[in-house]
């Protein structure tokens, strides 16, 4: 298949804004017309009749994104038909019939192919899965090569996702709040549900037009300070639990809850929640299976425990593959998984945190039920600007792991700075672990095992445009294509989100591209250099570099922890072979770690010749610098956006750039004091 040089198609078109409601609400799936007449026409001749195979809601759900998409961008409103009986047929075919329609060859489950094809002598795409899922997903295909202004003719797509699991983790309250949220309010209305609300079914479709299939509905923290996440599992909220899973399973997403481990305790009436005590174990294969009567497909429970004041199995003695083995011994029958976070640290532990979750985990290597799955931060400490991989994935070969990234942008600008993850992320998908020798990837250790997987923590609220600064919806999207496929190039998949989302003008879409690619390390330039973590207050949105002194060390000589063998806390030696020796080294650690790794003089010379303070310095001027370029080039896009979505993200990067300064200012002065050791430059 050829794609049609954007260029050529931009030549004959006028610049086409529509003028109405471009407030961000309809994500990347907006399907207006096609500008370009003649490329309409070209859409138009290829969708003249539509013949569905098979019947499923899932298949309904397709059909009807095919129709309300092709009528949309191609002005299409083909004939539903039983048969092919005409050029320009459009052939959708799931679990039933896509092998009888399609050579699905060894294609996994999820997987489809779409084809341009000849049936009964007709011109016809068949769109064709190996489940309805996969002929949704073929479905959302079709569409983004219209969004994407590719030719419809002589396709010849095969595609699958290499992740089993590929779950948005919601941190949403019952009471309304988003824990860590920062685009409004929760989505959910729990006190109306199961009422259902549109918004439910546009965020099942966003989640499955990039191949999501599960949904974690709530918070993980759901006790602490009065919160009442674990009340979902009791009889008064399944109905409404499974009113949302029914507007989920629809687009093929599978619904799951985050449990308190203590709910024997909390809804059961028990004295104890001991993994241990047969009456807690007869109490949760009850409760399992009254979640199963609600919601059938109901995919299974996520646990944080012994973590920040939620209960976990240590209050009973217990570690935590006995705390999770029970759990999964009662939702084994029924299909459920069990995702238990290794995201537990503690002051009884290590005094190097980072170094925490692992020695609790990797003596558990092979003791975990095989339909429990360990779900891994990807940083060892939380969600940093920038942290090596954690040293778990290297560490726990036979155990099935889920990595956790997070999609809101906690540590990382929140709703207010422009901070494009998917750099990051394909960074940490692409870390060697050396778990089975080479290429034991990061992406290939949570692939192509049934219960293994990856969970985004989502940063979807109930702001119109669904994550507060509309450019971050480029995470939610390439959250969802990576979890897909981890090999997909950044740059693909963040030109794809920008045509979809503003349209095929070259200069739109490279200005945009540019914008995002640079965006991470633009903020980790004034915000965190060198590997130096946690600089920011209790919110984690301010500088306030002096809250976490512990973690960062700074003090008269120097700056960094000192985190190995040799010196420190050992932690570069919970890392396989080439790892360890390179962040035991000072000559070899990469130098975008070195503050991670060890503690420096400030005068310590760097590879560019420049010494650690003065860079720290440089550092800061240069990220607010590159804000004021993203400004600045923002502003060359004035008329060939929408003024409402143009605005929208103007006053978002114009507030970026006090905040950068912010930073910027107070970091810097923090380090004069704390050096005692001037910026040469005299700022
Ligand atoms: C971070 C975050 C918390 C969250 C926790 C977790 O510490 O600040 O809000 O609950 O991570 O992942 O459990």
């Amino acid at each position: 298949m050829k794609t049609r040089t954007l260029l050529l198609v931009w030549s004959v078109v006028s610049l086409a804004i529509p003028a109405l409601g471009e407030d961000g609400y309809r994500f990347w799936l907006r399907h207006d017309p096609v500008p370009d007449q003649a490329l309409r026409e070209e859409y138009r001749r290829q969708c003249r009749e539509m013949v569905v195979l098979g019947r499923s809601e899932i298949l309904d759900a397709a059909r009807d994104e095919l129709l309300r998409g092709l009528e949309g961008m191609a002005g299409c409103t083909p004939v539903v038909a039983s048969r092919v009986d005409r050029d320009g047929a459009v052939i959708l075919a799931g679990a039933a019939e896509g092998g009888k329609v399609a050579d699905l060859g060894s294609l996994a489950s999820d997987g489809y192919s779409l084809r341009s094809a000849h049936i009964a002598g007709k011109a016809a795409t068949v769109i064709a899965g190996r489940t309805d899922r996969g002929a949704l997903y073929g479905a959302f295909r079709l569409l983004r090569l219209l969004e994407t202004r590719e030719n419809w003719a002589n396709l010849d797509i095969v595609d699958q996702p290499s992740i089993n699991l590929r779950i948005a983790d919601q941190w949403d309250n019952p009471r309304g709040d988003v824990e860590r949220g920062y685009a409004g309010p929760s989505i959910f209305r729990w006190d109306r549900l199961p009422e259902l609300d549109d918004r439910y079914t546009d965020y099942a479709r966003m989640l499955a037009s990039v191949g999501i299939n599960g949904i974690v509905l709530n918070n993980v923290n759901t006790a602490k300070n009065g919160l009442t996440g674990w009340k979902l599992i009791t009889t008064h909220y399944l109905p409404k639990v499974a009113a949302l899973a029914s507007v989920f399973r629809r687009y093929g997403v599978r619904t799951y809850l985050s449990v308190n481990f203590a709910s024997p305790i909390l809804t059961g009436g028990l004295k104890t929640a001991d993994p241990m005590d047969p009456a807690v174990e007869r109490w949760w294969a009850s409760k399992a299976k009254e979640i199963y009567t609600a919601i059938p497909d109901f995919g299974g429970v996520l646990v944080k425990a012994d973590s920040e004041g939620e209960p976990g199995p240590f209050t009973y003695g217990r570690n935590h593959a006995e705390g999770a083995n029970m759990l999964a011994a009662a939702f084994e029958p029924l299909g459920g998984v069990v995702i238990w976070r290794a995201f537990v640290y503690g002051k009884q532990h290590n005094p190097d945190r980072v170094m925490q979750a692992y020695e609790i985990f990797q003596p558990l290597d092979g003791r975990f039920a095989s339909n429990v799955a360990v779900q891994i931060k990807n940083g060892p400490l939380d969600f940093q600007v920038r942290e090596p991989v954690s040293p778990i994935f290297g560490a726990m070969p036979k155990t099935n792991q889920i990595l956790e990234l997070q999609v809101t942008q906690e540590y990382t600008g929140q709703a207010t700075h422009l901070v494009y993850l998917a750099p990051q992320w394909k960074e940490i998908l692409s870390f060697d672990t050396y778990a089975h020798g080479r290429n034991s990837t990061v992406g290939t250790l949570i692939g192509g095992n049934r219960y293994s997987g990856i969970a985004g923590v989502m940063n979807i609220g109930a702001d119109r445009n669904w994550t507060g600064h509309l450019l971050a919806q480029a995470n939610t999207y390439a959250y969802g294509r990576l979890a897909w496929n981890p090999t997909l190039p950044t740059e693909a998949i963040t030109r794809e989100w920008v045509l979809m989302t503003f349209g095929p003008d070259p200069l739109v879409v490279k200005t945009i591209s540019d914008v995002l690619l640079r965006s991470w390390t633009t903020y980790e330039k004034y915000t965190s250099p060198l590997g130096l973590g946690f600089l920011s207050d209790r919110e984690h949105f301010h500088p306030d570099p002096a809250h976490r002194q512990d973690l960062h060390k700074a003090d008269a000589k120097g700056v960094g922890y000192d985190r190995t063998v040799a010196t420190g806390s050992g932690f570069a030696g919970q890392y396989r072979s080439p790892w360890k020796e390179r962040y035991e080294s000072l000559a070899d650690c990469p130098e975008e770690l070195l503050l991670w790794f060890r503690h420096v003089p400030y005068t310590h010379r760097l590879k560019s010749g420049q010494n650690v303070i003065q860079q720290i310095y440089d550092s800061h001027y240069d990220g607010v610098n590159e804000v004021r370029e993203f400004v600045a080039s923002w502003k060359r896009l004035e008329g060939r956006i929408d003024p409402e979505r143009y605005q929208q993200v103007l006053g978002r990067l114009e507030e970026q750039v006090a905040a950068a300064i912010e930073w910027r200012d107070a970091i810097n002065r923090y380090f004069q004091e704390v050096s005692k050791i001037p910026d040469q430059k005299r700022r």
